[in-house]
């Protein structure tokens, strides 16, 4: 790879460890894939944030990344283990949060904001058409890559934290114009509505195309909700970073690809059926991705004046900049007042709750994958509508 000489001081040491760390990191990466060169990218996103995946290896490597490492341009942090203020209320011990807290208090050092969400685009990590930017967890990843147009590869932890303390990243994959275009079409021939829907839409293309990117026709509208919903489920299920939808995602493609697959309102229910496990619910999950606050507005309505059944626990996952609005316009009031939880920096997948629940609802099929997967809980995918009616009962 050729470097520029700022950057070929940087790999000698010349602006200290952690940059020279950094260098090591994405000049090694850029050699695997054949970059030519390194690029400036605008943001950055940061997974493996929860001490539940890091443990003390990858925490003290966080730590000596820190003693030197400052960001050079915009870097956020995915999901940590917990509500970084109110972790109490979700019952994590106390070991844990202090752990949790070391994890987040390095990366601040460093200059990463330290809010912890897996939709940055809703809180100012937002990235325009054409922007490369170092992003890593999945959904976000697609996102960026679909609906915003931005570009991205799909980050490992290390590699977005060395690409922020260098503010570049390795040209290849998806910053390529050559390696974004569509290889499958697909005509959706049945109405797709709200986020579940979306997500087991995902789960059909992911299953049946795998990392093929596809350009995406019969779906005339869709909202930031639904669509993080199906990036998330085609991400999980897929692994696949980038798709077309016609009329929404802004890429220019040059050739629609002849090689065509339809989904049906079958389908649609098979992935629905799949995932819908016969067991009692305990736990529900809603915002996987980080609820909106449309979202956490719909919940609150919803919900305002009711109760949850004592013997089960719904959380309602979202980001710390969404909730504090939603502290404010009462909407977080309204929701705890029944016995809900918001719990803001966290998500029910990294989270140490494995084992403390039996059944999941989730309007999420990416939840309903990693909560059967990771958390081992029995799941059912359902509507928000459905998941709030289900922690009522
Ligand atoms: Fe976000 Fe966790 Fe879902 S990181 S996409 S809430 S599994």
């Amino acid at each position: 790879m050729e470097l520029t000489p700022e950057e070929q001081e940087m790999a000698e040491g010349k602006y200290g460890k952690a940059a020279q760390k950094a260098m090591e990191i994405l000049v090694t990466l850029g050699e695997i894939y054949g970059a030519k060169r390194l690029i400036d990218i605008s943001s950055v996103q940061v997974a493996g944030v929860s001490y539940a995946n890091l443990n003390e290896p990858g925490l003290e490597w966080l730590a000596d990344m820190a003693k030197d490492g400052k960001v050079r341009v915009l870097t956020t942090l995915n999901p940590s283990g917990m509500d970084m203020e109110e972790w109490r209320k979700l019952a994590i011990s106390e070991e844990f949060a202090k752990n949790q807290t070391r994890v987040v208090e390095a990366f601040g050092k460093m200059g990463i904001i330290t809010t912890c969400s897996c939709t940055p685009y809703l809180y100012g990590n937002l990235p325009h058409y054409g922007q490369h930017i170092a992003w890593s967890e999945s959904s976000a990843v697609c996102y960026a890559n679909s609906v915003l147009g931005a570009r991205t590869n799909r980050e490992g932890g290390p590699s977005a934290l060395g690409a922020a303390l260098v503010g570049k990243t390795p040209e290849y994959g998806f910053h390529l114009d050559e390696n974004r275009q569509p290889k499958v079409k697909v005509e959706v021939k049945t109405e797709v509505r709200g986020t579940f829907q979306f997500g087991a839409l995902g789960k059909v293309l992911g299953d049946r195309l795998g990392k093929n990117i596809s350009y995406i026709t019969g779906i005339p509208e869709a909202s930031v909700e639904e669509l993080k919903s199906f990036c998330a489920s085609y991400a999980t299920y897929g692994g696949v970073a980038l798709f077309h939808m016609e009329g929404i995602t802004p890429d220019r493609v040059t050739t629609i690809p002849s090689e065509t697959t339809e989904v049906s309102e079958d389908d649609l229910k098979g992935a629905i059926n799949d995932l819908n496990e016969d067991t009692e619910i305990d736990f529900i999950s809603l915002g996987c991705p980080h609820a909106s606050l449309a979202e956490l507005e719909y919940i609150a309505k919803k919900l305002e004046n009711k109760k949850v059944n004592p013997n089960k626990e719904i959380w309602i996952t979202t980001a710390r900049p969404t909730k504090q609005i939603a502290d404010r316009m009462g909407f977080t009031k309204m929701i705890e007042d029944t016995g809900a939880k918001v719990a803001a920096d966290t998500c029910c997948v990294v989270a140490p709750i494995k084992g403390r629940f039996h059944g999941l609802a989730s309007d999420s099929a990416k939840m309903c994958y990693y909560g059967s997967g990771r958390n081992k809980f029995s799941v059912k995918l359902m509507s928000v509508d459905e998941c709030i009616e289900e922690a009522l009962k």
